[in-house]
């Protein structure tokens, strides 16, 4: 009897062993770290499953939104920084390298931080002091635990020229080395990074590539542009793709990532963007196309285009030191509420109930070497 049970206990482990998808991380060449955004519920105990799929699969890990500045200091005297201690400590447990998203954002941040006593917009000087505020409290209490940090995200439009938010107008275009000033004054040994979306257009990338040119001639530490990949099944093409990862070292002297990857596999429409709330109805329940599960054929194709997307990363695995995905399970991501709230999305690589989709499987063949 206790043979037969022993043997009943040998054989479900070697299944549960069978069974195990194989982790991401361990097929990942040297250089390449491999990461996903955790959601402060996956932080704060409220999302166990996806958490474990994070820590299983992952050698890095970016907070999606508890960093932010509304997020972090929402009110002059006021910091809270127990979902960043948590996210970080889970960062620790697990020996990750831990990115900080992020310093400076026209998005997420509190109307006070702009505002004068009197009126709308502080002076230069006066934002230039709650900028250096911010990141050394910030910053500077993680030194040595946050390896990496956005330092400034989304500073440019769509052409390329600088984009015209409240810390360019009040501070100038030098709130930009500014802010990297301030970083490398919080935590010496952290990566510092540019990260901006669409740099797959020419344009927009021209300008990253100025602004870290600009940094690094000022004698700036700058690690790398984040390109944050929040792409189609089929824009970008592979060619701006491989353009992007080809481009930004060669031109900017520092190496690329892909920080906040994700896949759109619904229809994108301009007229989506309208505020016309009848229309915006209709339109919603004409695109939200897939709302029960993803057909095959798309999840073929959405487990292609990741496959190509790799195979691009690993020819230009020299230059690319991370690629990280914007979220964990379907069921996370942003582009259920994206352009258009209510839509039942399927850009990651696991599903609503944590399986792994077709998509994992060709992620990791490729790193794997097979395709
Ligand atoms: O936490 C509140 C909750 O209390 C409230 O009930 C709920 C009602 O809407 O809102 C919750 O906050 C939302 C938050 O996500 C957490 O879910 C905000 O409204 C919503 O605006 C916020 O969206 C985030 C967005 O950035 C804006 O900060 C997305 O989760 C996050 O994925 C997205 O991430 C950005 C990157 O930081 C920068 N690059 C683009 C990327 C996608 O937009």
């Amino acid at each position: 009897m206790r043979v037969l049970r022993l043997t009943l206990l040998v054989l479900t482990m070697a299944a549960v062993a069978v069974a195990a998808p194989i982790a991401l991380k361990s097929l990942s060449p040297p250089g390449l770290r491999l990461g996903a955004a955790l959601s402060t519920a996956q932080v704060e105990g409220g999302d166990a499953r996806s958490l474990s799929i994070a820590t299983d699969q992952f050698n890095s890990i970016t907070p999606e939104n508890l960093l932010k500045w509304s997020n972090v200091h929402p009110e002059p005297a006021r910091f809270d920084f127990s979902p960043a201690d948590r996210f970080v400590e889970i960062g620790e447990r697990h020996k990750m390298f831990v990115v900080g998203h992020t310093l400076v954002w026209h998005q997420q941040t509190p109307a006070w931080v702009f505002a004068s006593a009197d009126g709308p917009r502080a002076d230069r000087a006066t934002l230039l002091s709650r900028m250096r505020e911010h990141i050394l409290t910030v910053a500077g209490r993680y030194r040595g635990r946050i390896h990496g940090w956005d330092v400034v995200n989304e500073a440019l439009e769509e052409d390329g020229t600088l984009r015209r938010t409240p810390w360019l107008e009040a501070i100038g275009e030098d709130y930009i080395a500014k802010a990297f000033e301030f970083a490398r004054e919080a935590d010496p040994q952290a990566e510092l990074y540019y990260n901006d979306y669409n740099l797959w257009k020419p344009a927009k990338r021209d300008g990253a590539i100025r602004i870290v040119n600009d940094l690094r001639s000022r004698g700036l530490r700058v690690d790398a542009i984040g390109e944050q990949g929040h792409w189609g099944v089929g824009e970008p093409s592979l060619e701006q793709i491989d353009d992007t990862l080809r481009d930004i070292p060669a031109r900017a002297g520092v190496k690329v990532m892909l920080t906040e990857v994700d896949i759109d596999v619904l229809p994108r429409d301009p007229a989506m963007w309208g505020a016309d709330l009848a229309k915006k109805a209709t339109i919603r329940a004409a695109t939200n196309i897939y709302p029960d599960r993803l057909p095959d054929e798309q999840q073929q194709q959405l487990a292609r285009r990741y496959a190509d997307i790799f195979r691009l990363v690993l020819e230009h695995r020299s230059q690319v030191s991370r690629v990280t995905f914007w979220g964990v399970t379907d069921a996370q991501s942003w582009l259920n509420d994206f352009p258009i709230p209510g839509r039942v999305n399927y850009p990651l690589l696991w599903d609503r109930e944590g399986r792994p989709k077709p998509a994992f499987d060709a992620v990791g063949e490729v790193l794997k070497g097979r395709r």
